[in-house]
């Protein structure tokens, strides 16, 4: 009798994940793992799949997203799993899932009709995803700007040693619960309130777990450089990895810095830290236009995006307000007869929860990110769906491949591949993920080399990139010949230690 298996894909240039040149090879996958990589013609496969002529990777990790509900709100995750990604890691930039009324603050900003039902902490959240699976899988950081507002509001000062107790306390639930990290935002409310010495003494509740301190630091602009030495001297102080979000240089004045951040990151990873950045492919970023208001942006008050100019600023989408959506704060600064400033301020008011994508950043500054061997990829998007979200919530992984590894040949693809799954899920300590291998999980993305390209524009955001044809999420196909099934597989990653 053959042995058999449930999906044998056949004839597929494999790209095991470990950045190594691929080779033609057939995987064979059984329940929710790969059991067999390599030729093997009696092999008696439910499903067959040919895959000549097409590419078969690990399906890429997205170290950073702000789906901390969309997974519950829209848990097929369209947006994510045409494009290739099977796995999220939540609460980034500084915002999580718990305590619960406080993430209910960010939840109501992103999805403003959506009913949350409570949960009791990162436990709770993670259990509430067990119960309720989405179509991608999940992992957690702990995010200290939500951690704080629930200890302490938006207090302008240094914590009480009680306050910082009840952090510590937060902090170590998410640990214990298998959070992958802690995370930071520290332009935003309350982070920006924050001193290096808190971040140390709630970053050491994670020392010695393998778990990480990710950080949107303090400046992007021109506090560049000393924000890096502050993320490096929070890791080094604390004992844990550090993970830099969305590496960039901010602000025309200071583009360019990102080669002397680069060597900060090398020079301490060679003195021993693991040190990290991720980037998203795109010379625009996007956040909440009250930040970017706070921040300074279109005033010369000192601010974390460097300064910006109107023309270069528009509004992503604006709950209730969908007719800004796509313009810029110039143009509405015209139409209202404001400054720039006062437009920003009179649509905040009326669209609280309102985003912006801001086109700051240097062609050239990202290709130097991208090259570098300690950047991986993260899309950052932001699921405000409807509404003209920046286009990397669909696009990133697919532009990476298809624009800037086959296009450009910045890199290999079996190099931009191991960025997205085999180099994420060694950091993230997400164990048997981001590889291909016999007894690693079945999450894997079939696509075509030569088409794989992201679609979506600024104007027109929500599509689907070309070129993927096949993803499985733990042996489940979700996506058919570039078409959602319905199926939701995803399970919540707890940190292996
Ligand atoms: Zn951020
Ligand atoms: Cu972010």
């Amino acid at each position: 009798m053959p042995e058999t298996c449930d999906v044998w894909v056949r004839g597929a240039s494999l790209y095991d994940g470990s950045g190594s040149a691929p080779r033609v090879a057939d995987v064979a996958l059984r329940g929710d793992r790969i059991v067999q990589v390599g030729a093997r013609p009696d092999l008696h496969a439910s499903v067959s799949l040919d895959a000549g002529g097409l590419a078969l990777a690990p399906g890429f990790i997205d170290v950073h997203t702000h789906v901390d509900f969309a997974l519950l709100v829209r848990p097929e995750m369209d947006f994510k799993v045409l494009g290739g990604v099977t796995t999220c890691v939540v609460g980034n930039c500084g915002m999580g899932a718990a305590p619960w009324r406080t993430a209910m603050v960010m939840a109501r900003a992103f999805h403003p009709d959506a009913r949350l039902p409570e949960w009791n902490g990162y436990t709770g959240y993670l259990a509430r995803l067990d119960a309720e699976p989405p179509s991608v899988n999940a992992a957690v950081l702990v995010g200290h700007g939500t951690v704080r507002a629930s200890a302490m509001g938006n207090a302008k000062r240094a914590p009480s040693g009680a306050e910082l107790e009840t952090m510590r306390a937060i902090v170590r639930e998410g640990r214990d619960a298998g959070a992958v990290g802690l995370s930071t935002g520290l332009i935003y409310e309350p982070g920006r309130y924050t001193a290096t010495d808190e971040i140390v003494a709630l970053a050491a509740e994670l020392s010695g777990t393998g778990a990480l301190y990710a950080t949107h630091m303090r400046n992007e602009g021109e506090g560049l450089l000393d924000s890096v030495r502050e993320a490096i001297e929070i890791g080094r102080r604390a004992h844990v990895p550090v993970q830099i979000s969305h590496h960039k240089a901010s602000g025309e004045r200071n583009w360019g810095l990102v080669r002397e951040s680069l060597a900060l990151i090398e020079r301490a990873r060679a003195a021993g830290l693991e040190v990290h950045a991720d980037q998203y492919p795109y010379t625009a970023g996007s956040t909440a236009l009250a930040a970017v208001v706070q921040n300074g942006a279109f005033d010369d008050r000192p601010g974390g995006l460097g300064s910006v100019s109107p023309e270069s600023v528009s509004i992503a989408a604006a709950p209730g307000h969908s007719e800004w959506e796509g313009r810029s704060i110039a143009e509405l600064a015209r139409e209202l007869g404001k400054d720039a400033q006062s437009a920003a301020e009179h649509v905040i008011a009326r669209a609280p929860g309102v985003t912006a994508v801001m086109h700051t950043m240097n062609e050239d500054d990202v290709r130097t990110v991208m090259r570098h061997p300690s950047t991986m990829i993260g899309s950052d998007g932001i699921p405000t769906l409807p509404g003209k979200p920046h286009p990397r919530l669909w696009g990133t992984f697919a532009r990476v491949l298809g624009r800037y590894a086959r296009d450009l040949g910045l890199f290999p693809i079996e190099e931009a591949v191991h960025r997205m799954t085999g180099l994420p899920a060694q950091k993230f300590g997400l164990r048997d993920r981001g590889v291909i291998r016999a007894g690693a999980f079945a999450d894997l993305v079939v696509f075509d080399p030569a088409r794989i390209l992201d679609v979506g524009t600024y104007e027109d955001p929500n599509r689907a990139p070309a070129g993927i044809h096949h993803v499985f999420v733990n042996g489940t196909r979700v996506v058919r010949d570039g078409t959602h099934t319905g199926e939701r597989p995803g399970r919540t990653l707890r940190r292996a230690s």
